[in-house]
């Protein structure tokens, strides 16, 4: 059995024991340590999911206030479930590429500290009618923001040969795609690509994995950055907070692949008046990586404000 498909097994057996909206907050103790909440301050959570790091946060015991926002409705409604009885949050409807937008709206023009926690959670990748996963049937969704027009089907049956090689190649990092879009291509003449099941079958049929993944990984990864448009987003969202971020006040930023860690790395590099905290990015621990395989590809990386 691979090491992915034994990953899988693992998280099918805790959501099994604790449901399916139940998701693990990666490097839980890490972001609290580091990110060094003040008494009366406030910080931003730009990806707050169903709100796990949030609570942790609030059930700190500082005095702090949080402003969780999401893109996703959705998860909006599990995090006020899951922050029922702590006061002192607000949550937002939004991305945090639009961070200047939201927080102009708000009248706050300095905060204490931003985190992003980046990607899926647990509950959209189990919730088969997102599309998010290829391991659950529904339709080629993969929008985080159900009121966005572009989904991942449309990308997959309309984008040009060239668009289609371009993610696959840069989002998915699979070098030798021409081949499986060009049978893309010739497939979604004669009928068009509706469901995760039948791409994924697709793939395997036609496609050889060299690692150790499964076949669908790396072409799902690539639609669904390409779908939010995550890249960009996420450069957008670093940019616009430094700004708004308080003198001593730190940027954290937990990524899932290589293409996010590069671009915050190069983000913190570039940012003159960030000093950087993790020469290294932080690891999950063994102990962690063992109660949940999924956070096996986090990284976390911290940033401090020098300046005004
Ligand atoms: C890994 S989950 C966050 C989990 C959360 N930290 C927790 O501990 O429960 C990432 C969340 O970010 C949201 N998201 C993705 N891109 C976003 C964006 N550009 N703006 C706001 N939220 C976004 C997704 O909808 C998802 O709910």
């Amino acid at each position: 059995m691979s090491f992915t498909n034994n990953i899988f097994l693992l998280m099918e057996k805790s959501l099994k024991k604790y449901g399916n909206n139940v998701h693990y907050s990666v490097l839980k103790e890490e972001v609290l340590n580091w990110i060094n909440l003040k008494d009366g301050g406030i910080y931003i959570d730009c990806t707050c999911g169903p709100g796990g790091h949030s609570k942790y946060l609030l059930s700190s015991g500082k005095e702090i206030f949080i402003i969780g926002l999401d893109k996703d409705e959705k998860m909006l409604e599990i995090a006020k479930e899951n922050l029922k009885g702590l006061k002192n949050f607000k949550l937002i409807k939004g991305g945090f590429e639009n961070i200047k937008e939201i927080l102009e709206k708000e009248k706050i023009d300095k905060v204490d500290g931003f985190l992003f926690d980046l990607g899926f959670s647990t509950p959209q990748i189990k919730d088969g009618q997102r599309g998010f996963s290829f391991r659950e049937d529904g339709p080629l969704d993969m929008r985080y923001d159900i009121t966005s027009n572009l989904t991942a089907y449309h990308i997959l049956n309309k984008w040009s040969r060239r668009d289609l090689v371009f993610i696959f190649k840069n989002y998915g990092e699979i070098k030798n795609c021409e081949r499986i879009v060009d049978k893309i291509i010739e497939r979604r003449k004669k009928k068009k690509f509706e469901t995760t099941e039948e791409l994924a079958n697709f793939i395997c049929e036609n496609f050889k994995e060299r690692k150790k993944i499964h076949p669908a990984t790396r072409f799902f990864l690539a639609l669904r950055i390409a779908t939010n448009d995550e890249l960009n987003c996420l450069k957008k969202g670093l940019e616009n907070s430094i700004p708004f971020l308080k003198k001593g006040g730190r940027i954290l930023v937990i990524s899932f692949n290589s293409l996010e860690d590069r671009i915050v790395k190069n983000f913190f590099r570039k940012t003159e008046c960030i000093r950087i905290l993790t020469k290294k990015p932080i690891l999950p621990t063994k102990e962690e990586i063992e109660v949940n395989p999924l956070s096996r590809s986090a990284k976390l990386r911290v940033g401090e404000k020098n300046g005004k």
